[in-house]
């Protein structure tokens, strides 16, 4: 299971990325938007990255003009590491060495073709642990000092 949110900029990469998903056999809960409606982004940001911020899913994927605001609203939710990637070895270390469990993608800068690649990469590779562990350890104990957390 895997769940995924876009604004309007970002609907259109969204059914491509939803088929891309689909033809991996994944199960994917849409959280919207549903049409080309101007809409606002944290809205959709706070759907898809509290149900993973509270264990409900383990990954997720959201999708703005540029990814940008959809990353910020993100990344505010403890345990959530929500990675903005423009390529395929982005989207490859985002698992690799920061273990993101969202991505965030630009549906006005990337292609379709692109976008899925780097969702099959993204989803393909594997987390390495070892030194990168210690830094994500520090990412909980940054949430917990700003009071996002308590260790
Ligand atoms: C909407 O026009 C646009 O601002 C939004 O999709 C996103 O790019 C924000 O970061």
């Amino acid at each position: 299971m895997i769940v995924i949110g876009s604004d309007h900029g970002g609907l259109e990469l969204k059914e491509a990325v939803k088929a891309a998903l689909a033809s991996r056999g994944m199960d994917v809960d849409d959280f919207g938007t549903d049409n080309s409606d101007s809409v606002d982004y944290p809205d959709f940001a706070e759907k898809v990255a509290g149900a993973v911020s509270r264990g409900e899913v383990e990954l997720g994927i959201l999708i703005c003009g540029t990814g940008i605001g959809m990353s910020i609203v993100a990344n505010k939710f403890p345990g959530v590491r929500a990675a903005l990637a423009t390529d395929e070895f982005m989207a490859q270390m985002a698992r690799e060495h920061n273990n993101a469990n969202i991505l965030v993608l630009g549906g006005r800068v990337l292609s379709a073709d692109m976008a899925t690649k780097m969702v099959n990469v993204w989803l393909d590779s594997s987390y390495e642990g070892g030194r990168h562990q210690r830094r994500l350890d520090k990412i909980a104990q940054v949430e917990a000092a700003v009071g996002a957390t308590e260790l």
